[in-house]
């Protein structure tokens, strides 16, 4: 009870009551420890859908960034229909609690290889890619801007890493705040030939598993930043927790996930995974919150 006091006092916004701990004293000094240490020591690393985007707007289901490709309106009608049906096949394989994530990962390498082949025959142009997004209902969660607009004005690097479609992404932000040169997005981009048609995907494939073996890990992206040794990390899935892997030089993490869906039977597991789980929340308040006591 001492440290929940403490932490309370430290931010207003842990007190209320979708957010929960699982470990507060662990949280406590974690958090103690980055504030004090200020802007100059922190990097953030955050997946993008349903972490920086939201899973709800107003209580209605958001587009994903491969929901826009598939809600757009502009691609031919059997992308959407074999996508859904990609989705149907190998989702359950994804979220199956019974399998373990070594079984799962030769199916997700095969899912991410027939959606990239299907949006290979499509054609797509980067104008289509900016009419979809505008089209779409994908958003940005509350406080994105802000989160954006804060960490470029502090320098603290901002790495987006995301199994999604990275054209995508950048459009979403391009068009509702600002793709600041902090910030860096690791994840999965379309090649265009001369005439701006899409011809398939650059390097390896981005999968929600192995998003800890990724080129980032092997490039200097963490190296660099070596000095920034206190990470908070955002997700919204457990694959997600691998994403700063190649931080070797860290020493205060802060994990914090989002918990959109099936509550009831994940807050314990994601308590145990994350040091913080934001139930059900459309903003970035929370991480606002550390924030601005970091700055
Ligand atoms: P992420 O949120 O960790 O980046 O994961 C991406 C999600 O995208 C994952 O749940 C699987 C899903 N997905 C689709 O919805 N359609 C697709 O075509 C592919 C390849 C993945």
């Amino acid at each position: 009870m001492h440290h929940f006091i403490q932490l309370t006092d430290l931010i207003e916004e842990l007190k209320a009551c979708h957010i929960h701990i699982g470990d507060l004293e662990h949280v406590d000094a974690v958090l103690q420890n980055i504030i004090s240490d200020g802007p100059d020591k922190l990097q953030v690393v955050a997946d993008f859908d349903r972490t920086l985007s939201k899973y709800t707007h107003r209580g209605q289901i958001c587009a994903t960034c491969h929901n826009v490709l598939e809600e757009g309106g502009v691609l031919p009608d059997f992308y959407k229909e074999k996508a859904l049906k990609l989705r149907d096949k190998y989702f359950s394989i994804e979220t199956d609690p019974e399998m373990t994530i070594e079984e799962k990962t030769p199916y997700m390498i095969e899912w991410w290889t027939e959606a990239h082949d299907l949006l290979n025959m499509c054609h797509i142009t980067k104008e289509a890619v900016q009419k979809m997004v505008a089209n779409s209902t994908a958003k940005l969660r509350d406080g994105c801007k802000w989160l954006f607009d804060e960490c470029h004005r502090a320098s603290i690097p901002l790495l987006i890493f995301s199994a999604g479609v990275g054209d995508v992404i950048e459009e979403i932000i391009h068009q509702q705040s600002t793709l600041y040169d902090n910030m860096h997005i690791v994840s999965n981009y379309m090649n265009f030939d001369k005439e701006g048609k899409m011809v398939g995907f650059k390097n390896d494939i981005i999968h929600v598993f192995n998003k800890n073996e990724n080129a980032i890990h092997k490039s200097d992206y963490f190296e660099n930043l070596k000095d920034r040794v206190n990470i908070i990390l955002i997700g919204d899935s457990l694959g997600d927790l691998q994403m700063a892997d190649g931080a070797e030089h860290m020493k205060n993490k802060l994990k914090i996930g989002f918990l959109n869906t099936k509550v009831d039977e994940t807050l314990e597991l994601y308590k145990k995974k994350f040091d913080i789980v934001i139930v059900q929340d459309e903003s970035l308040d929370l991480l606002n919150a550390v924030i601005r006591k970091v700055i």
